[in-house]
């Protein structure tokens, strides 16, 4: 059976990419939040994944606001990355796992969520970026298996549905024949807010709060509505969805392995956390 090893969280933003393209680790700036990866690299070495499931949100690139899927669960055999217009060089493409995702599919479908499947599908900075800084490389060890969460085009999935959406995740991956050990990824926030009068909108208070309840209270934040989370983590910060559908997926209690807050990136407050079942 396969096996589910830990689950690792990150922001994804735009300018981390720009860092790498121009080796910016050792800057000042950078420094810090480049080397908080170190604990994970060491982690990803020992614990030696064979398939990642990432959590993350399409900001315009795979999906459009013409046709914004719910969830999309991604079941092609390779993922291509693309120009998204932030200048960016495009990283090399990932190997997916059809099996797995089909199996994922036919659970989640079981489980009454209704998926959008894909089986050509580009990835852009919310996937890539995250792989970069796991495997700084680029020779990506694992095949992988991408879930959208629309919340970039209201209205959004509420946090009480990701939590479910992950914990099936979840079981489906519990439940693949193979035995693969498999890790799961989610991508986004922290607190931020790009547009509007709030643009720069931070809140730390409540960020290491989100942080600290996916170990001791991990629904926590399944107490709030959409709009309540926009308030407290600005209209992109929303994208902790991602973080709660990957801890649901871990199931029962989890050990926090290591963790690191770091205000700013651009202007995101950047989070990472690395979870392993207890
Ligand atoms: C930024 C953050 C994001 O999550 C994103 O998708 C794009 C930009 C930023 O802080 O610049
Ligand atoms: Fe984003």
């Amino acid at each position: 059976m396969a096996q589910l090893i830990g689950g690792i969280c990150t922001s994804h933003v735009p300018a981390i990419g720009r860092a790498i393209a121009k080796g910016l680790q050792q800057d000042p700036y950078w420094k810090p939040f480049f080397d908080a990866f170190a604990p994970v690299h060491r982690w990803l070495a020992e614990a030696r994944p064979d398939v990642l499931v990432v959590f993350y949100n399409d900001h315009g690139l795979n999906f459009f606001l013409d046709k914004m899927p719910t969830f999309a669960l991604g079941a092609a055999p390779q993922y291509r990355n693309a120009d998204e217009g932030w200048g960016l060089p495009t990283l090399p493409a990932f190997e997916g796992h059809p099996a797995l995702s089909w199996h994922l599919i036919e659970q989640l479908m079981a489980e009454d969520f209704d998926l959008t499947t894909c089986q050509e599908m580009v990835v852009d900075h919310a996937f890539t970026l995250p792989m970069a800084l796991l495997w700084p490389d680029q020779q990506w060890p694992v095949k992988v298996v991408p879930i959208c969460i629309n919340t970039v085009q209201f209205p959004l999935p509420s946090a009480r549905r990701c939590w479910a959406l992950g914990e099936a995740v979840g079981r489906a991956i519990a439940c693949w024949p193979g035995d693969a050990r498999v890790a799961v990824l989610g991508t986004g926030g922290l607190s931020h807010q790009l547009d509007g009068q709030r643009a720069g909108f931070i809140n730390k208070a409540f960020d290491l709060q989100f942080m600290d309840s996916l170990v001791n209270d991990p629904e926590w934040a399944t107490r709030f509505s959409i709009p309540e989370l926009v308030e407290k983590a600005g209209t992109q910060g929303v994208e902790l969805l991602m973080w709660l559908a990957t801890r649901a997926a871990l199931g029962g209690p989890v050990r926090c392995l290591h963790r690191n807050y770091h205000i700013p990136i651009s202007n995101t407050a950047s989070g990472l956390m690395l979870m392993v079942p207890a």
